[in-house]
């Protein structure tokens, strides 16, 4: 079954369901982008500091590249104008292509001048070296900031999952456009250990990862849970042709915000 997309502000279109590739690295974390997009992912999310752009670029050999979705991420330390334009260069190099769909701040830094990092992005995006631009790790006071420039955000990655429900920031981005992708969807694996989520997915004979990406999707948010194993990348993207109950939707809505597991650089502290 063909992965639904979303269209973003940039007028692009993103596939809802990706694969994430944190710790996805050498030939162990090239077999298993290879093995997602024979299965039908058309969807991968890297950054730099992942270490594997040349992995990833090595999977993607041999599939149509115009139905891939390539984001990628520029870290907090190289938002300077010049720095971001070399970190985008070096970024496409390593992953053997001409343009991302989608980059992103991987962080906001405080010390380096917003305005000076969108400028660039803008500069990128008018070379078709990127196709849209985002953020990740953005909080609504950080969009504010991002809004005043002008420059058109299309998508805001954040840790988003059944312990985290970030309502408050979910309902800001509709209100602006800007499409949430929810990062550590499994919340690394703590979800799949939770008793609401179990209990749903024994009630309706899925797995708790389903549950929890169902959730997640349900919602308007784009996933990019990670998996090595055939098995979890089989069942990770088996979540389009089956719904939660209302009465579940609710249950899982209820847990609220139990945890948050990325909390660096004091970036909540709002
Ligand atoms: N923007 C940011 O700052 C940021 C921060 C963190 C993460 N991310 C992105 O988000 C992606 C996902 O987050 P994450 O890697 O932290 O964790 P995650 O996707 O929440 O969870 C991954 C863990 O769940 C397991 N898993 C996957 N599918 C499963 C299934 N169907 N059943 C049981 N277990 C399953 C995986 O095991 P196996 O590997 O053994 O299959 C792995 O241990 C990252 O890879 C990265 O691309 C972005």
């Amino acid at each position: 079954m063909e992965i639904p997309r979303i269209k973003l502000k940039s007028g692009n279109s993103i596939p809802v369901l990706g694969l994430g590739t944190w710790q996805l690295t050498g030939s162990k974390g090239a077999d298993s982008v290879r093995k997602a997009l024979e299965l039908g992912y058309n969807h991968i999310d890297t950054a730099e500091v992942y270490d594997n752009h040349r992995e990833v670029g090595r999977s993607i050999v041999g599939f149509d590249r115009s139905e891939l979705w390539i984001t990628s991420k520029v870290w907090r330390d190289v938002l300077r104008h010049d720095d971001l334009h070399k970190a985008c260069d070096k970024a496409l190099s390593a992953l053997g292509i001409d343009y991302m769909d989608l980059y992103l701040i991987h962080w906001p830094n405080p010390e380096i001048a917003m305005a000076e990092t969108l400028k660039a992005l803008k500069e990128l995006q008018d070379m078709d070296k990127i196709r849209s631009i985002g953020v990740s790790n953005f909080t609504i006071r950080h969009l504010k900031e991002a809004f005043e420039t002008g420059v058109p955000i299309s998508v805001n990655q954040v840790e988003f999952h059944p312990h985290l429900y970030q309502k408050e920031l979910l309902d800001f981005c509709k209100q602006n456009n800007i499409i949430i992708t929810a990062y550590s969807p499994l919340g690394t694996g703590a979800i799949l250990k939770d008793e609401t989520i179990a209990q749903i997915a024994e009630k309706t004979s899925r797995t708790p990862a389903q549950v929890a990406l169902k959730w997640l999707l349900g919602k308007g948010l784009v996933v990019i849970p990670k998996a090595s194993s055939e098995e979890h990348l089989k069942q990770n993207l088996s979540v389009f042709d089956w719904e939660l109950s209302g009465q579940d939707i609710k249950a899982i809505d209820s847990i609220g915000v139990k945890h948050r597991i990325y909390d660096e650089f004091d970036n909540f502290d709002e």
